[in-house]
């Protein structure tokens, strides 16, 4: 129990963080390339926020969050999600009032007691962007293109870019008394999960698993033919500037997304891989989350990826991230006295800005080449009595094998190395 990490949760072991670290440079480096600050947001946020935000019929709010009182008897929930807290943040800090839109990323853990399986934790980790004070559907398109674009980057193949249009809350609600009509006569066929979905939320129906309700919606009417003139209109022009920038799509009529903010656009990337064909990037327009939590009417759109889901994929695809966090030097000696000659070369050499190791075991000097090997290291020097005396060593180039010999100062070497 004790040397256990709790159920659907994991450790990124040592030797997995640089994978990590390699993509999450990625998302910084094409996050700075559209213009999309960084926020960082509290893991916990009061309950509230996400009954609100994400909405208390969802399932994520129903069944998936992990939420206790603190000892000032406040309600607070871990996150979930990273929108809510995004949302909170920028009402807050009265971003609204600084010129439009407000592009922001986040790079976060999230909590939903779910069922572990592959792809799914109870603490995973989310890439995410928002675009505040915009209704344009060329955001929504810019907005979607920058995970489509990330994913192409990274080697991604067999990607689906599904898209939606769930409407405003006015076309939704004489969707939504249609869509009962037809359900109606089905009801008691449906699961008990959608039986109560029926009034509270019936959209959600589309969505269910069950292969039941699947059958049942089969015939349904779809919510994009009876879109208002607007929406449409909406729609229409994403659909233009995704065309214009070569980034291919299929309409989903079924794709409703499992969180109760969206309006108009929504969409879904999924990767065919062998075995599976999962979702690993979701998002879409809320124009109503701003006003529900408290500020003013401030349009927006965004998306969120999974971390875990994104590596998975990649390792299903084969794709390799090489590990570049390799040691430069590694500085052997030979005797105990000559220790301190090797500690404060690596000193100076980190210094020089070159990353170096020596020996902390008291191993003989074929140990500690036998370490360097296994370290991976690039480059490595041994000081024994005569390369001090002489304050000359020979740099051995492991890779080719070839050996150097140069000053043995820290600057010398550093130079040598660059
Ligand atoms: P979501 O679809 O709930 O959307 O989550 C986005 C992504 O997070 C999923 O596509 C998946 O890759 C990952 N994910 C979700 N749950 C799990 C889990 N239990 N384990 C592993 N990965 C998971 C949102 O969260 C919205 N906030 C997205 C958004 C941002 N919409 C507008 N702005």
């Amino acid at each position: 129990m004790l040397t256990k990490a709790p159920k659907g949760t994991m450790d990124i072991k040592p030797s997995d963080a640089y994978k990590w670290q390699y993509i999450e440079e990625e998302m910084r480096k094409i996050c700075k390339q559209f213009g999309v600050k960084e926020v960082r947001t509290p893991v916990f946020e009061h309950t509230e926020l996400f009954q609100r935000g994400v909405g208390d019929t969802t399932d994520v709010v129903e069944k998936e969050m992990y939420t206790f009182n603190d000892k000032g008897d406040r309600s607070i929930t871990l996150r979930p999600e990273g929108t809510a807290g995004a949302v909170r943040s920028f009402i807050e800090h009265g971003l609204f009032n600084e010129p439009q839109p407000t592009k922001l990323f986040y790079l976060i853990s999230c909590y939903r007691y779910e069922k572990p399986q592959a792809g799914r934790y109870r603490e995973f980790h989310q890439f995410g962007v928002e675009y505040f004070g915009t209704q344009s559907p060329a955001a929504d398109a810019e907005m979607i293109s920058l995970p489509w674009t990330l994913y192409k980057r990274l080697g991604l193949k067999n990607l689906t870019l599904n898209l939606n249009s769930i409407g405003c809350p006015k076309c939704r609600k004489e969707y939504n008394e249609k869509l009962k009509d037809y359900l109606k006569p089905h009801y008691d066929d449906l699961c008990e999960t959608c039986k109560n979905r029926y009034d509270r939320n019936p959209m959600r129906i589309l969505d269910c698993k069950s292969s039941i309700c699947k059958d049942i919606v089969k015939n349904a009417p779809l919510l994009i033919d009876c879109i208002c003139d607007e929406c449409r209109d909406h729609f229409e022009n994403l659909k233009k500037y995704l065309t214009a920038m070569d980034i291919p799509f299929e309409i989903d009529p079924l794709i409703v997304r499992g969180l109760d903010y969206y309006t108009k656009t929504v969409f879904e990337i999924t990767a065919k891989n062998e075995n599976s064909n999962g979702t690993i990037c979701g998002g879409g327009r809320y124009d109503g989350l701003v006003e529900e939590l408290g500020g003013g009417y401030v349009p927006a759109s965004g998306f969120a990826l999974g971390m875990e889901r994104l590596l998975l994929t990649m390792e299903e695809q084969g794709i390799e991230i090489l590990d570049d966090n390799k040691l430069d030097i590694y500085v052997g000696h030979i005797g105990d006295e000559n220790s301190f000659f090797a500690q404060k070369l690596v000193a100076d050499l980190r210094n020089c800005g070159i990353s170096a190791e020596r020996d902390h075991l008291g191993r003989s000097v074929k140990a500690q080449m036998k370490y360097a090997n296994k370290l991976g290291v690039k480059y490595t020097v041994i000081l024994g009595d005569d390369e001090i005396a002489a304050q000359k060593a020979k740099i051995k180039n492991m890779d080719e094998g070839s050996e150097t010999e140069i000053e043995l100062s820290a600057q010398a070497i550093a130079n040598h190395i660059n």
